[in-house]
């Protein structure tokens, strides 16, 4: 993928991994749209990046959803290049936690419902422009799952399947799909008290970056190379080494 001249929305591009992107991809003279649910932090991104376009949208919300994919298809009708990064997770103990089954629905809704949704409306535009990607965001923890996290992995193990079935039902098309699968990166998503195996939001969205010049249909960022190799030959070894990673205190 040529890394200048395209036009990109980043969902969650207000904080951390997404952020970092908008900064390095306006810096490589791109047309940058970004959402989230905060305005706050929406404008505080702006503050930083004036070129950066921003629009409010709470993607678990099915008519912002669709306000926000009118939005772009009118007034970015250029957009070549669809990165669907928002996320968040709910930390808990599911079966003592009342309101788990809502909190479940809307974790589905943003972290795998919202990237089909923007993926089906947006593909025909897409598809019109030059050089079109879909890139989805996911995660090491496709491949094994942490114990505290009831619903993010299943999510985003979820994701990480429709992508590679999506890549097989358009490989005829000229639109590319691409999935990032990112390790523990220091970014709010954390709250402060990160592992301490986790890398910085610039280095892993330069190695993305560089995932995407080669073209490469899967990016494994970091140690997501090694945990995909030792959950398939050890899987029991792999579900144990990630649970036991501690976080910072
Ligand atoms: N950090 C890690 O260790 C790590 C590791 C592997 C993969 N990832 C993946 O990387 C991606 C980015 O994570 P991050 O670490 O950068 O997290 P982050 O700092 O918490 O940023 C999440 C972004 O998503 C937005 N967002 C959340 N819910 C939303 C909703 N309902 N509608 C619209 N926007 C929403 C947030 O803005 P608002 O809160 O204002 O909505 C924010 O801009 C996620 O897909 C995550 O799964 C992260």
């Amino acid at each position: 993928m040529n890394l200048s001249g395209n036009t990109i929305l980043i969902t969650g591009g207000s904080s951390g991994i997404g952020l970092e992107l908008c900064k390095q991809l306006v810096h490589k003279k791109n047309t940058v749209i970004i959402c989230g649910r905060s305005l706050e932090k929406l404008q505080e991104a702006k503050s930083q990046f004036p070129e950066v376009e921003i629009i409010q949208c709470d993607l678990a919300d099915k008519k912002q959803c669709e306000e926000l994919i009118h939005r772009v298809k009118s007034n970015y009708s250029k957009i070549n290049v669809l990165i669907n990064n928002a996320a968040i997770v709910n930390k808990i103990d599911f079966i003592g936690t009342e309101n788990a089954l809502e909190m479940a629905e809307n974790e589905i809704a943003i972290n795998f419902l919202a990237p089909l949704n923007l993926i089906k409306e947006l593909y025909t535009t897409l598809q019109q422009n030059l050089h079109p990607n879909i890139i989805t965001i996911t995660t090491g923890l496709v491949y094994t799952p942490r114990t505290d996290y009831p619903f993010y992995c299943g999510t985003k193990a979820a994701l990480h399947s429709f992508t590679q079935v999506l890549r097989k039902q358009t490989e005829n098309d000229k639109v590319k799909i691409t999935e990032v699968l990112f390790p523990s990166v220091s970014t709010p998503w954390h709250k402060g008290n990160p592992p301490k195996m986790a890398i910085s939001p610039e280095k892993a969205v330069s190695q993305m970056l560089k995932g995407l010049e080669k073209e490469k249909a899967e990016i494994k960022v970091g140690k997501v190379k090694l945990l995909y190799i030792i959950s398939r030959f050890a899987p029991g070894f792999a579900f144990k080494k990630v649970n036991s990673i501690q976080n910072e205190q």
